[in-house]
Parts: structure tokens; sequence; C-alpha cells
């Protein structure tokens, strides 16, 4: 038993992250669903990703902030023109991580 705990730990973990990733391919990226869900849109569209409700677009976001600053911002430990960002993301670690992910993958040269 000792020994097998390990193994089905990880074909646990695989199966969990290959359905995060996986499912539905075709489907919405995970970060995409949760900038919807949390509301980004009352303020922000993202035309390349067909999302066209709020004012200010992040269709090119990933041009230039990384995820990294991204995370920093949205949770309020960065500013960007000098200026904190007007709400702090509320969701928990892995959505922010999801979410920031997806923005920095947000580029002008790859349409979806
Ligand atoms: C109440 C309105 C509002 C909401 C809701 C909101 N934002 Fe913002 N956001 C702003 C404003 C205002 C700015 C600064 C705009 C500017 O730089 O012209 C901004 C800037 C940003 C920027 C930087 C844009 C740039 O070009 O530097 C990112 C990234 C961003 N928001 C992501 C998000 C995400 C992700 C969410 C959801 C968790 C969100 N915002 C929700 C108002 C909002």
């Amino acid at each position: 038993m000792k020994k097998v705990f390990p193994i089905a730990a990880l074909v646990f973990a695989a199966a969990i992250i290959s359905f995060a990733f996986k499912m539905n391919p075709q489907d919405e990226p995970a970060g995409k669903q949760i900038f919807i869900d949390s509301k980004c849109t009352t303020c922000h569209s993202v035309q390349s990703a067909g999302i066209v409700k709020g004012k200010k677009d992040l269709s090119e976001i990933g041009n230039t902030l990384t995820a990294e600053q991204l995370t920093n911002y949205l949770t309020k430990k960065e500013k960007i023109n000098d200026k904190l960002h007007m709400v702090a993301f509320k969701g928990d670690e892995k959505q922010l991580a999801q979410l920031t992910e997806w923005l920095a993958s947000l580029k002008s040269e790859q349409k979806q």
C-alpha cells in the first residue's frame, strides 16, 4: 500500500490536470470564463476573443504585460501608469493564475 499511494496520487493529479486543460478543447479557455464570471467585462472588452461589452479593450494586453505583472496588478500589489487597478481580483489563486495566463496569451499576432 505504501508504494502504491504515490503512483495513485500521480495518476490522479495527471487526470485532474489533463481534465482541466483538455476538457472540450474547442471550448473557451478557463481564463476567459473566469474573466467573464469575474465581471471584468463590465469595464473591459477583449474583441479578439469575442467579448465586446466593456470599454477598455484588452485584446493585446499580452504584448505589454507578463502573467506575473498582471497577477501583481490585479491583486493591487503593483501599479501600471502610476495607478493601482480599480478593483482587486476576488477569486482564488488558481483562478488568478488561469486568468492572468489567458490575458498574457492575448497578443496582436495571435487572433482566436
Ligand atoms: C470598475 C471597472 C473595472 C473592472 C470591473 C475591471 N477593470 Fe481592469 N481596468 C479598469 C480601468 C479604469 C483600468 C485603467 C485603464 C487605462 O489604463 O486606461 C483598468 C486596467 C486594466 C488592465 C491594464 C490595461 C492596460 O492597458 O494597461 C488590465 C490587464 C485589467 N484592467 C484587467 C482586468 C481584469 C482581469 C478584471 C476582472 C478581474 C478587470 N480588469 C476589472 C477598470 C476596471
